[in-house]
């Protein structure tokens, strides 16, 4: 089994902090830093681009993964190339994926490709080979907070059993609604790469948050 890495959502992040608030996370054992970036179209909210991306970059060593919530991602993956993003995600209901893949892998990036709730696992089936990471929304996309949607477990599994079966290296992730509570479904349907934001940066100690969360990753003797 893959390595279970935390990626909290500097969504829920104080951003008159941030710097601050990032540093206390990779202090506290997380592994990957998930920014979510909204354009007011393919979701209705608007959250932060590649500026931040950048600002970001210089205070962290973390594994920058940035979920794209855009239309025609194509158009502006260069900006996210050039702001240092690691990982890039972008979703299979906003572009024909191929190009965009291509573009993420030209500029030396990893990528990723993620579902709605609403989306069914098979359509990452023809890019999987070319993806480092699947993203399996857990809520709607445009807004932290929300509760985790149960069905989405269910996807989750299909997409690990697939990965398995052929012997593939991509990550799992899943997002939105994930706590201490029911982390252990996101983990037990095959997800590896766990995002939550209300649940780290929604409360007073993000530091003792992210140590809460290792300690039940720890438990299950793969880290
Ligand atoms: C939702 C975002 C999520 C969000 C998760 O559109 O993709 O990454 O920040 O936040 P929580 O953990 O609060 O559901
Ligand atoms: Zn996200």
């Amino acid at each position: 089994m893959k390595r279970i890495r935390l990626a909290p959502s500097i969504l829920a992040a104080d951003f008159t902090r941030l710097g601050a608030q990032i540093n206390e996370v990779e202090r506290a054992g997380a592994e990957y830093l998930h920014i979510d970036v909204m354009d007011g179209h393919f979701v209705s909210n608007i959250s932060v681009g590649p500026p931040v991306i950048s600002a970001v970059r210089h205070v962290t060593d973390l594994t920058i993964d940035a979920h794209l919530m855009i239309e025609n991602p194509l158009r502006f993956i260069n900006d996210y190339i050039r702001a240092g993003a690691d990982i890039i995600s972008i979703h299979v209901e906003a572009c024909d994926p191929g190009p965009v893949i291509k573009a993420i892998k030209a500029g030396g990036k990893k990528a990723g490709l993620t579902i709605k709730p609403g989306t069914p696992p098979e359509t990452v089936y023809p890019f999987i080979e070319e993806l480092e990471l699947v993203l399996v929304m857990s809520v709607e996309p445009g807004a932290g907070g929300q509760r985790m949607i149960p069905g989405c477990l269910n996807k989750a599994e299909i997409l690990a059993n697939y990965i398995e079966k052929y012997g593939l290296e991509t990550e799992l992730e899943m997002d939105g609604g994930i706590y201490l509570t029911n982390v252990r479904k996101a983990i037990e349907s095959g997800a590896n790469i766990i995002v939550a934001g209300s649940a780290i940066f929604g409360t007073p100690e993000p530091g003792a948050a992210v140590s809460a969360f290792m300690d039940i990753f720890k438990s299950y003797g793969i880290n």
